[in-house]
């Protein structure tokens, strides 16, 4: 049993903690943009520059520049030869838009667990999945969990699946010595305003394929681009994308400082967790606030009190336990879908670009608002 919570009163919690931060680099290739006329063309050398940063950061031969991650999902699904009336795979919790993508191309979700340690599609659940109709999974990193790729890639080559992998939360994260990013038959970033790599939108889509590269491109192509990146946006990606090692891992550090820092109150706050040979990143980093796995009115009180003492701390996605069966198939009962759709809760990245003081006093006040509640 944790300690009565009358030794520290710290819900002075520092911040805000901005995002994007300050980068000179990033100014310099705005000026240079309006000096050189780029910022008003549709296409051109930012965009080929990028394309080839992404190509190599990633390994992968075919890149394409979207307007967000969750088109390059769709156009992902599109690549991969997805029909209407196919099915395809989805965690049970993920990002709303992975849902909504199966179903703008009048295809089926199949809903499967994920693992309660990562917070990522389980791979065991697949391997007894089968199905005539199912066309491709979809398996998103989330929240500085990592889905098992090779086990996944594996089931999936054995079935004739293609594999569509979602790194928006985790671009320059690592598995097994290899790229997350490079794992899917096709695999997605996003460039959105909250992400690791920001243009306040926009989104990239990387395959090795040919054909699912060209299927992408012949879909998009609507006399122009329908789903563009700007030169603008490819120019402030470019200094950010050298950044991305070195800020990831002062991020992963100061994840494992806060994570250390509650780590005795492990019975009520259960931190995400990864494989042995797993570097993720944090865009979020995830806690299961464990009485709610039960009692998911005990996780909105939390939220409450986090947010009146200006706590970057927030709610999980909802997952897709609750749809209703015509819109999708379940398999098993995604007991940890549901009890993580209700317990989840994320700390956002800009606190952990901040000094260790300032993310230790967020710890602080974690720290000091759960033991309210559980003590
Ligand atoms: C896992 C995941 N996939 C896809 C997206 C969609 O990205 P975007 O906001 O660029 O559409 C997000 C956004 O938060 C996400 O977290």
């Amino acid at each position: 049993m944790a300690s009565k919570p009358t030794d520290v009163r710290p819900l002075n919690t520092p911040g805000p903690f901005e995002w994007p931060v300050a980068d000179d680099e990033v100014r310099e290739a705005l000026d240079a943009a309006y000096r050189d006329g780029s910022w008003g063309q549709y296409h051109g050398p930012h965009s080929e520059g990028l394309i080839g940063d992404l190509q190599q950061h990633f390994s992968v031969e075919h890149v394409s520049l979207c307007s967000s991650g969750t088109i390059g999902i769709e156009l992902a699904l599109r690549g991969c030869g997805v029909e209407a009336s196919d099915e395809v795979i989805l965690a049970g919790y993920d990002f709303p838009g992975n849902f909504r993508a199966i179903e703008a191309l009048g295809a089926r979700p199949v809903l499967v667990d994920v693992h309660p340690s990562t917070w990522c599609l389980d791979a065991e659940q697949l391997a007894n999945l089968r199905g005539e109709k199912i066309k491709a999974v979809i398996v998103s990193h989330l929240h500085g969990g990592l889905a098992d790729m090779p086990k996944i890639v594996a089931i999936a080559r054995e079935r004739g699946w293609q594999v569509i992998e979602d790194a928006c939360q985790q671009p320059g994260a690592q598995l097994a010595g290899r790229p997350v990013g490079s794992w899917g038959d096709v695999s997605v970033l996003s460039f959105g305003g909250s992400k690791l790599l920001t243009a306040g939108r926009g989104g990239a889509v990387f395959t090795d394929q040919a054909q699912c590269h060209q299927r992408m491109k012949v879909y998009a192509d609507r006399g122009n681009q329908a789903f563009p990146l700007s030169e603008l946006q490819a120019t402030v990606l470019r200094p950010q994308l050298k950044k991305l090692a070195q800020r990831n891992q002062l991020r992963s550090q100061r994840a494992g400082e806060i994570c250390q820092a509650v780590s005795h109150l492990s019975k009520w706050l259960r931190p995400v967790s990864c494989q042995a040979d797993a570097q993720p990143v944090f865009y979020k980093f995830a806690w299961s606030f464990t009485p709610a796995e039960t009692m998911p009115e005990l996780r909105e009180e939390l939220l409450a009190k986090l947010a009146a003492a200006n706590m970057p701390i927030g709610a999980g996605f909802r997952g897709f336990v609750n749809r209703s069966e015509r819109r999708c198939k379940k398999v098993g009962s995604l007991k940890h879908s549901s009890q993580l759709s209700q317990s989840t809760i994320l700390l956002h990245h800009p606190v952990l670009l901040a000094q260790k003081n300032a993310a230790l006093q967020v710890a602080q006040s974690l720290d000091y608002l759960v033991r309210q509640m559980v003590t």
